[in-house]
């Protein structure tokens, strides 16, 4: 294994302040095939753009422009700038990052009982993460962004993700007011693709926001109003009920420009002696990501295929969960993902685009 590119023994703010850590931090550019300054055509269509592959990094692990420009290097091309809100939001305490003992997948089923988490991190790689989606102010992200929206190189896109902040007190049209200003604040950065993450906690309920179509569909069209053509993603969770997940494609699918699945699966996490194993109120269930959660994302990504192809929309689908090897990219497109991208694969692996577009060639 590879020195992560986040370290999970240090706080968020340290890595904020000191990351990314191991090949990230070599400022060795090495875009693989068709990178940069390559003569080789980019060859691959992102939502109009022209990309020297379809894989890259989600929202979350790239937590500011330092760690983008890490990624945009080493020949990931399209990366996503971590989830950011309208306001200066806290993180989680340390620890944030355990991994997590586990044969086989992770199933639904199993996802009700408990897992043990330590910090023996292993191939294949499953570990449970925690941050509570922290946010900079505005005014730093804004910037920060903005800058690495230019250093992407020929071939590489920067996607700019968010979410709504829920308040006490707060109404659903204020919830929905809260998307509309930050998607107007990532607007003016220049970013040239949206992503607004739907599988995080929806007002007035305990449910993910993308288990409730309608309030979804009210969302993303008040981001649509704002961002005009600018081509937004939703990023949802698994879908174990198929009736749900149709009705919600129905609706969104042709609202939005891509659909990126999956996020984490929650589970119970604790260490060896039983304590919860990221202490905190609210932490006992976190979201596990890696190889135990790839069957559901590659189900997810045949399930949303046939789901366009009954509709007749033309979202493309972002295939994410369990992605570390250059197999599991293949797997992945193979099930009709259009992009791919790894979190957790491509933290303890930096050369991981390198090695896809070995392949690839
Ligand atoms: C350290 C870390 C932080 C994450 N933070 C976010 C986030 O802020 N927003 C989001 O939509 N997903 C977040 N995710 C979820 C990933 O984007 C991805 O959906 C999930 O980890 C599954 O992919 P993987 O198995 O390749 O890790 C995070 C994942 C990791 C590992």
């Amino acid at each position: 294994m590879l020195i992560p590119f986040y370290n999970p023994e240090k706080s968020y703010e340290e890595n904020f302040r000191q990351g990314p850590f191991g090949a990230f931090a070599d400022e060795v550019v090495d875009h693989g095939i068709y990178g940069g300054n390559s003569s080789v055509v980019s060859e691959f269509d992102f939502l109009g753009f022209k990309v020297n592959s379809p894989f890259g990094i989600p929202a979350g692990p790239l937590i500011n422009g330092k760690f983008v420009k890490g990624a945009l290097d080493k020949g990931f091309d399209i990366v996503t700038y971590k989830t950011v809100r309208s306001d200066k939001y806290p993180s989680h305490s340390w620890p944030n990052i355990s991994s997590v003992k586990i044969d086989g997948d992770l199933t639904i089923e199993k996802a009700q009982g408990k897992l043990i988490g330590n910090d023996d991190y292993h191939q294949p790689l499953s570990i449970t993460n925690s941050f509570g989606v922290p946010s900079s102010e505005p005014k730093f992200w804004q910037k920060d962004l903005s800058e690495v929206v230019k250093y992407a190189k020929s071939g590489q896109i920067v996607i700019g993700a968010f979410q709504g902040t829920k308040k006490d007190g707060q109404s659903v049209e204020e919830y929905i007011n809260d998307y509309r200003i930050t998607a107007g604040l990532l607007k003016d950065t220049g970013v040239k693709v949206i992503e607004v993450n739907l599988s995080c906690p929806n007002e007035g309920t305990n449910n993910l926001l993308c288990y409730d179509t309608e309030r979804s569909v009210k969302v993303a069209e008040a981001i649509k109003e704002v961002i005009g053509e600018i081509p937004l993603i939703v990023k949802i969770g698994y879908f174990s009920d198929t009736e749900a997940l149709r009705d919600f494609v129905k609706k969104i699918g042709n609202i939005v420009q891509g659909i990126s699945a999956i996020n984490t699966i929650a589970t119970e996490v604790v260490d060896e002696n039983g304590n919860q194993a990221l202490p905190g109120e609210g932490r006992l269930r976190s979201g596990v990501c890696g190889h135990a959660i790839k069957w559901a994302g590659i189900e997810m990504t045949e399930r949303l295929k046939k789901l366009r192809e009954e509709f007749i929309y033309n979202f493309i689908i972002i295939g994410v969960g369990g992605v570390c090897t250059p197999e599991d990219f293949f797997e992945y497109r193979n099930a009709g993902a259009d992009i791919v991208m790894s979190a957790t694969g491509a933290m303890w692996n930096s050369y991981l685009a390198k090695e896809v577009k070995e392949k690839l060639r």
